[in-house]
């Protein structure tokens, strides 16, 4: 574990060095470092993977971003952690010395709406995403170019949190910035089953074949 660079982060370095993409791991609220570490080998194993802690206390859950209310972001708050994140993962290249152009996001909850914010705002700092229960995070004043971009959605149709229409919106405002979008829908909850991780894995799987 590491706690420079902005934030408290664990690097691990993959098996075929640089050449592979580096995982971004970002955790849901009450998360860490180490939370999602599992999830990344065993959407790809072996490739290197960086996995920073939100920077933000919630009565000490951490997140990526504040939030006013369950659901509802603190938007100038998002802004700002969006490019502190995307500033981070620049920096921890040259750190690492793994490939900033290559560089897939996988995130849960707290840490998919960080991750399309990222996409939305600094989307130069993505080459993919894997979002696991995400919402909109903010709509953006620029419209950011998202041509070719691969996304993968993994929502569950009994999300007490993240409503059906909001992962839909999700969906089509990405679309529209002409991300490649795959909605994946899971006949469950907000909380990840043996079939997501099947599902992300074989998504990432065929958008690198
Ligand atoms: C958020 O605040 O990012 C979402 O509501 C998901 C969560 O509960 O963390």
């Amino acid at each position: 574990m590491s706690d420079d660079l902005g934030f408290v982060h664990r690097w691990v370095p993959g098996e075929a060095g640089t050449a592979l993409p580096t995982l971004l791991l970002l955790h849901g609220t009450g998360g860490n470092e180490s939370d999602l570490l599992s999830l990344g080998s065993l959407l790809w194993p072996g490739v290197s993977v960086l996995s920073p802690r939100g920077n933000v206390s919630e009565n000490g859950a951490a997140r990526f971003f504040r939030r006013l209310a369950e659901g509802v972001f603190d938007i100038d708050d998002l802004i700002a952690r969006t490019h502190e994140l995307a500033d981070f993962v620049g920096a921890a290249s040259g750190q690492y010395g793994f490939d900033a152009g290559n560089v897939i996001a996988v995130g849960y909850s707290n840490g998919a709406n960080i991750a399309s914010s990222m996409l939305l705002l600094r989307p130069g700092t993505l080459a993919a995403a894997v979002l696991l229960r995400p919402m909109v995070p903010l709509e953006p004043d620029n419209p950011p170019d998202l041509t070719g971009m691969p996304v993968y959605l993994g929502a569950g149709q009994l999300d007490p949190i993240v409503p059906i229409d909001n992962v839909t919106r999700l969906a089509e405002l990405l679309k529209g910035y002409g991300a490649d979008v795959s909605l994946t829908w899971q006949p469950t909850g907000h909380g990840l089953t043996r079939e997501d991780v099947q599902s992300a894995k074989d998504w990432l799987a065929a958008s690198r074949a």
